[in-house]
C-alpha cells in the first residue's frame, strides 16, 4: 500500500496493507518468542535480540499509527499510564511542566505526587485559556505542556495550534493526550505537538479487551530517545497477544469512532432539552464554551463522550448526586462500569470513582457512547431518569 496515496480510512481497514511474504497470510501472525538467535560471527543481523521492546508483533501496530497520526514512530505500552508517565520520566528532576486542571484523575494524581516528589516542578493550569498558559510557562525552565484534549470528564477543550505555540515560544515540548479524540477527529502532529499519547485501551483497541498505552512522535529527538530507554528499561511493555489486538482493533477504528460521534451528537441534542438534566457537556453543542475551537482542530465529529448533570428530585429533597447514582442504577442497555471508548455504551458516576478533591460535580454521570443504535440508547437513558426520579 502506498500510503501517501491513500486516505487515513483505508490504511486502518488494511492495517497499511500488510500481507505476509512467506505465506501470503492476510493477518498478521503472534510472535510469541521473547529472544532470538545469534549468528556463528557473533552478530544479529535479524536486527533483533531481546523481546522486551523488540517484538515483531509492536511493529504493525506501531506502524499503523504513526501512519494515522502523520507522525515519524510510535511506540506501544504495558498502559496509557505507563505510556504518558514514561514522557514524564524522560524529563529532569527540576524541570517545571505545566499540565491541565481537568485531565485524565489517575495522571494527575500521579503528578501531583510520584512526579512532584520526584522532583517535577508541576504547576496545574485552566488550559480552555489561553493566556493562562502563556502566564504559567517559563521561558528556558518549562520543558513540557502537557495538553488532554477533550478532557476528561468535562470534555474541556484546549486549543492545539495556540498552545503548542506557546509551549514552543518557551522552550518547551508539547504532548497531547489525544485518547477521546482520536486520529480520526484530529491530528495533533500538524496543529504543532510534539508527542501524541493515546491509552489504547480505549478507542484505538475499542472492545474493552486490551490494556495499552501508546506515543508518537512527530520526529526523532534527544527526548524520543530517551522515551525510547525508558521503556526499554523500565520494560513496560505491551504483550503480543494484546499488541495483536490492538492491530486488529484499529482496523475499525474509523466506522467505530464515526458511529459513537453521530450517536453522541443526537443523545446530546435529546438531553440537552431533558427537564431532568441541568445540563450536557458535550462539545458537539454549539452553547458548549469550547464548541469553537473544537469545530477548528475536530473533523468529522466530535467525539463519543459526553457528561450530564442530573437535577435533583422531589423539590429539592434528594440531591442531584443521589438522583444520578439512582440514574446510573436504573440503565439496562447502558453497562454502569469506567473506561471509555469501547463497542458497548457505558455510564459512570463519575465522582465516586474520583474520590475527595475531585472537580468533578457529584449529579455528573459520564457516557462513553458505543456502537449500539442511538435511538436504543436514547430510550434506555430515558426510562432510567423516570424510574430515579
Ligand atoms: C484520557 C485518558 N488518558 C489516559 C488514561 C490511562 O490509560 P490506561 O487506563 O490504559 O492506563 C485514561 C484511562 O481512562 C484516559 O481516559
Amino acid at each position: 500500500m502506498n500510503e501517501k496515496s491513500v486516505k487515513p480510512e483505508s490504511i486502518a481497514a488494511q492495517a497499511l496493507g500488510w500481507v505476509d511474504e512467506a505465506t501470503r497470510a492476510i493477518a498478521p501472525p503472534i510472535h510469541t518468542a521473547t529472544t532470538y538467535v545469534r549468528d556463528p560471527d557473533n552478530q544479529y543481523r535479524s536486527g533483533r535480540i531481546y523481546a522486551r521492546d523488540q517484538n515483531p508483533t509492536f511493529d504493525q501496530a506501531e506502524a499503523v499509527l504513526t501512519a494515522l497520526e502523520g507522525g515519524h514512530a510510535s511506540l506501544l505500552f504495558a498502559s496509557g499510564m505507563a505510556a504518558a508517565t514514561a514522557v514524564f520520566q524522560a524529563l529532569a528532576p527540576g524541570d517545571h511542566v505545566v499540565a491541565p486542571k481537568v485531565m485524565y484523575w489517575s495522571l494527575r494524581n500521579w503528578l501531583a505526587t510520584f512526579a512532584t516528589h520526584w522532583g517535577l516542578r508541576v504547576e496545574f493550569v485552566d488550559m480552555t485559556d489561553t493566556d493562562a498558559v502563556r502566564r504559567a510557562v517559563q521561558p528556558g525552565r518549562t520543558k513540557l505542556v502537557w495538553i488532554e484534549t477533550p478532557a476528561n470528564p468535562l470534555w474541556s477543550i484546549t486549543d492545539i495550534a495556540a498552545t503548542c505555540a506557546i509551549a514552543h515560544a518557551a522552550g518547551a515540548v508539547a504532548a497531547v493526550d489525544s485518547t477521546v479524540a482520536t486520529p480520526v477527529l484530529t491530528r495533533p502532529l500538524e496543529l504543532g505537538a510534539d508527542i501524541v499519547m493515546h491509552a489504547a485501551t480505549k478507542y484505538l483497541n475499542g472492545h474493552s479487551d486490551v490494556i495499552a498505552g501508546t506515543l508518537t512522535t512527530r520526529e526523532d529527538s534527544a527526548l524520543w530517545l530517551r522515551i525510547r530507554s525508558i521503556r526499554a528499561q523500565l520494560g513496560g511493555v505491551l504483550g503480543p497477544f494484546e499488541a495483536w489486538l490492538l492491530t486488529r482493533g484499529m482496523r475499525t477504528l474509523f466506522p467505530r469512532v464515526r458511529t459513537a460521534c453521530a450517536s453522541a451528537q443526537a443523545i446530546a441534542e435529546h438531553f440537552a432539552r431533558h427537564p431532568r438534566i441541568l445540563e450536557v457537556l458535550y462539545p458537539g453543542l454549539p452553547s458548549f464554551p469550547g464548541h469553537a475551537v473544537a469545530a477548528k482542530q475536530m473533523r468529522g465529529g466530535f467525539g463519543g463522550m459526553l457528561s450530564i448533570r442530573i437535577r435533583g428530585a422531589d423539590g429539592g429533597s434528594t440531591s442531584g448526586a443521589t438522583a444520578a447514582i439512582a440514574t446510573a442504577a436504573h440503565v439496562d442497555l447502558w453497562k454502569r462500569a469506567t473506561s471509555l471508548g469501547g463497542v458497548e455504551s457505558l455510564v459512570e458516576h463519575r465522582a465516586s470513582v474520583e474520590g475527595a478533591g475531585t472537580p468533578v460535580p457529584a449529579d455528573l454521570l459520564r457516557l462513553s457512547v458505543g456502537i449500539e443504535d442511538a435511538g436504543d440508547l436514547i430510550a434506555d437513558l430515558d426510562a432510567a431518569l423516570t424510574a430515579a426520579w
